[in-house]
């Protein structure tokens, strides 16, 4: 065989090793996604086992240090971004917002919206302050110092990392995006992927919610 026929027929072999490898990783970070929101195991509820969710201690945007036990009782949804994002923070922030307001009032005064910046260094609590105020009077921004910011990550598998621009004043942080829905005992009830609409957040707030009162 000419070495230049074998040269392409072990590129077209690799090429196609490759292309399989591809679709492998797709299948699996798909099915991470629907793990992640219990599409395998049974709905978002069925979620509550897995770690995730944690103490935490953190300042607020009005200045004060608080821990997790300020929001005990309350189901919270819980987003970590920062307010310098330019498209993914401010529309699921809008959409934890919306997911708010479409639930009955009573059970909205049970929820509230939290905002975790992992950009410290910027997000100031006077930054928090003005940016929450965007979204909705019950959320809450919280801030600290970057190892209170960096524990809280981790009881969240939060992943985040500073990227650098060329522009010696601009850096933006990439992170992961989803919205976690907390129960009033601080358990994990469901893991929200991006783009969840706020009709589905609403009610994975209200099954929630309605599995607490058949087990209580
Ligand atoms: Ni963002």
């Amino acid at each position: 065989m000419p070495p230049r026929l074998l040269r392409l027929l072990l590129a077209s072999a690799l090429g196609l090793v490759l292309a399989a490898g591809i679709a492998y990783w797709q299948v699996s970070q798909e099915r991470a996604a629907r793990v992640a929101i219990g599409g395998d195991t049974g709905g978002p509820a069925a979620a509550r086992n897995i770690n995730i969710g944690g103490p935490f201690e953190l300042v607020s945007h009005t200045g004060e240090t608080v821990t997790d036990a300020a929001f005990a009782g309350e189901y919270l949804l819980v987003y970590f971004g920062f307010t310098f994002c330019p498209d993914v923070c401010p529309a699921e922030l809008a959409t934890m917002a919306r997911a708010v307001d479409l639930l009955e009032p009573e059970v909205a005064e049970q929820v509230r919206p939290l905002f975790i910046t992992i950009d410290p260094e910027r997000d100031t609590p006077e930054a928090m302050a003005e940016y929450v105020d965007l979204f909705h009077p019950r959320m809450v921004g919280l801030t600290g110092s970057t190892e209170q910011v960096s524990k809280a990550a981790r009881e969240y598998r939060v992943f985040y990392q500073k990227v650098e621009d060329d522009d010696f004043n601009y850096y933006l942080m990439d992170h992961s995006s989803f919205v976690y829905l907390t129960g009033p005992d601080g358990t994990n009830r469901a893991v929200l992927p991006p783009r969840t609409s706020p009709q589905a957040i609403a009610e994975a707030i209200r099954q929630a919610m309605a599995q607490d009162e058949t087990t209580s």
